[in-house]
């Protein structure tokens, strides 16, 4: 058994920042499920939502988030987030951080920051690193944590599932005492022991057959701290970004909403501009708008995508401003200077997770979480861009202010049962697994995507709980596999999306359903929470 003080699920911007934070106090172990940069955060490009420019406020950023939101997000969790964001930001530059500095400079000859603009925003306000934003902060982070000796990093660990305390040999489920944890180097499963525990396991990206997000994003922190009976609320509210590149040899390579902040139109494939008709705001308007136009305009006129045209604009400020999007449109035989970008909408971001205050508390003691496994109430029934990068910012250090405050329980009036393997004997069926996989996407692409409706709902969910039985039966007969924990994780979480929005008879932000097509003022501040 390891034995630590703080023990971090996850190395992207939540997991780390809170390491960092809590180091100084005591031993901390991160672990991660492959390499220790592969995360949501490295891919994300836009930047970082916060309220440095003079023309822009407080109150500025609150109210189009609570628009962005839809009637859902908890305003007091809105007010703070924004308003403790720029210190935060401003502890990232001293790490190391180097956001992309405005061309305009000051009387005193100083550069301030480039403020982007993307949907929902109406100010500029989003601080980036050219199109790199997620790699910069990422880099920043792993730099500052490669110079902290009480910190382990373990890479190609897999958590498996959480380890509820047992006092006097009766599950009591009244705390987390660490996790187990699958190291895929040896093929064996550990126990790490600690008082805390955070879950920063980020998204789910991957439950859908279309997603931005890697293939690390399988919701496994959801689906774990539901297993140990935290509350977890609001899965219904899946965001599906605009502008996911379509090309045949492309796997999940955003466009960011950033290129249509600087000036990005979208199009059909007849060059008609349509969304002139569905928002003031048009191509810049929030992100359930626009995805679930380019899907009714791809339903209308057969397509398989849209355009997004910025051919408009000077080719140099294009390549300066989006260099990574550029040279990867450019691998692909697409010039983005010269010809519109073909896109269709994918799966991004997970508003809902396990329910937490802004200190990171969960409703069992010792487990925390913080980025996008977490919610909040800051999101409400649909993200602002760029609000995700500052919200797991913030409330990892407060997660981190919190433990460092209280003290530290001892974890030596517990008993740890050691890992249960089931009778793990063979992998024969490992194909059948792929299967699954394959099987859940795809259904949660065609029947829980963008537009819903009961039946479509009610079918998926029969066969994720004819699946759920299959995988059970895998799972204590075949030997472990980073494939079947995924499995098992997605199998959940699909089955926590459809019952939440089964369960919301109305709709609301991201979740639209035909049935019941406008918001019930009933269900207005109404979260879907789910507890096992
Ligand atoms: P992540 O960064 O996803 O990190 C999760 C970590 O947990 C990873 O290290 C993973 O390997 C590990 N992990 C997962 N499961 C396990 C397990 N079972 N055991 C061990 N380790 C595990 N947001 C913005 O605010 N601005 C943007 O510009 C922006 N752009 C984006 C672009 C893309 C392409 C994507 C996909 C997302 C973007 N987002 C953006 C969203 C944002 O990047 C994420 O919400 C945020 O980075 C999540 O951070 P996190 O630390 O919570 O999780
Ligand atoms: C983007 O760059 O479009 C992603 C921003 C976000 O997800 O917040």
């Amino acid at each position: 058994m390891k034995r630590f003080d703080f023990l971090v699920l996850g190395s992207g911007i939540a997991g780390l920042t809170f390491a960092l934070k809590v180091a100084p106090r005591g031993r901390v172990a991160i672990v991660t499920k492959k390499g220790r940069a592969e995360s949501n955060t490295n891919y994300a490009q836009g930047g970082i939502a916060a309220v440095t420019g003079k023309d822009d406020s407080f109150e500025l950023h609150v109210r189009d988030t609570l628009t962005a939101g839809a009637g859902l997000c908890r305003e007091a969790a809105v007010r703070t987030i924004v308003e403790e964001g720029p210190a935060r930001i401003q502890e990232l530059i001293e790490l190391g951080m180097k956001f992309s500095e405005s061309e305009n400079r000051a009387d005193d000859g100083s550069r301030g920051l480039d403020l982007g603009r993307e949907g929902g925003h109406s100010r500029r306000r989003i601080l980036h690193a050219r199109d790199m934003t997620g790699h910069e902060i990422e880099s920043a982070l792993l730099n500052a944590i490669s110079k902290q000796p009480n910190i382990s990093i373990f890479e190609n660990h897999l958590a498996i599932d959480l380890i509820p305390s047992r006092k006097f040999g009766i599950h009591d489920g009244n705390r987390c005492l660490g996790a187990y944890v699958y190291d895929r180097n040896n093929n064996r499963v550990e126990t790490f022991a600690a008082p805390v525990t955070l879950l920063a396991t980020g998204g789910c990206g991957k439950v859908y057959l279309y997603t931005t997000n890697p293939d690390i994003a399988t919701g496994d922190g959801v689906a774990m701290a539901y297993r140990v009976g935290a509350s977890v609320a609001n899965m219904e509210f899946i965001q599906f970004h605009p502008t996911c590149l379509y090309h045949p040899r492309a796997k999940s390579f955003l466009i960011s909403e950033a290129v249509r902040g600087e000036g990005g139109i979208l199009k059909n494939l007849d060059g008609i501009e349509f969304m002139e008709n569905a928002h003031p705001m048009k191509s810049l308007a929030p992100r359930d708008i626009v995805a679930r136009a380019i899907d009714s305009e791809m339903k209308r006129t057969g397509a398989d995508c849209v355009l997004l045209d910025i051919t408009h604009k000077p080719a140099q400020f294009i390549i300066e401003r989006f260099p990574n999007i550029y040279q990867t449109c450019l691998s692909y035989g697409i010039d983005i200077t010269r010809e519109p970008i073909p896109v269709v909408p994918a799966a991004h971001y997970q508003c809902g997770g396990v329910v937490t205050n802004l200190d990171g508390q969960t409703d069992i003691p010792g487990l925390f979480a913080v980025g996008e496994v977490a919610c909040t109430g800051l999101h409400g029934a649909n993200r602002l861009a760029s609000n995700s990068l500052l919200e797991a910012l913030v409330c990892a250090h407060r997660a981190a202010q919190k433990v460092l405050h209280d003290p530290l329980p001892s974890l030596r009036d517990f008993s740890i049962p050691a890992w249960q393997s089931g009778n793990a004997t063979n992998a024969d069926e490992l194909v059948v697994v792929s299967h699954n996989w394959d099987e859940i996407r795809r259904l949660m692409w065609d029947y829980v995507g963008i537009v819903r409706t009961n039946k479509r709902l009610e079918r998926a969910q029969k066969r994720v709980a004819n699946l759920q039985e299959e995988i059970r039966e895998y799972y204590w007969n075949f030997i472990v596999t980073s494939d079947l924990l995924e499995l098992r994780n997605i199998a959940t979480v699909a089955e926590l999306i459809i019952r939440s929005a089964l369960a919301r008879p109305e709709s609301r932000g991201l979740h639209y359903n035909l049935d019941f097509p406008e918001p019930n003022p009933d269900w207005a501040q109404r979260d879907t929470v789910l507890r096992r």
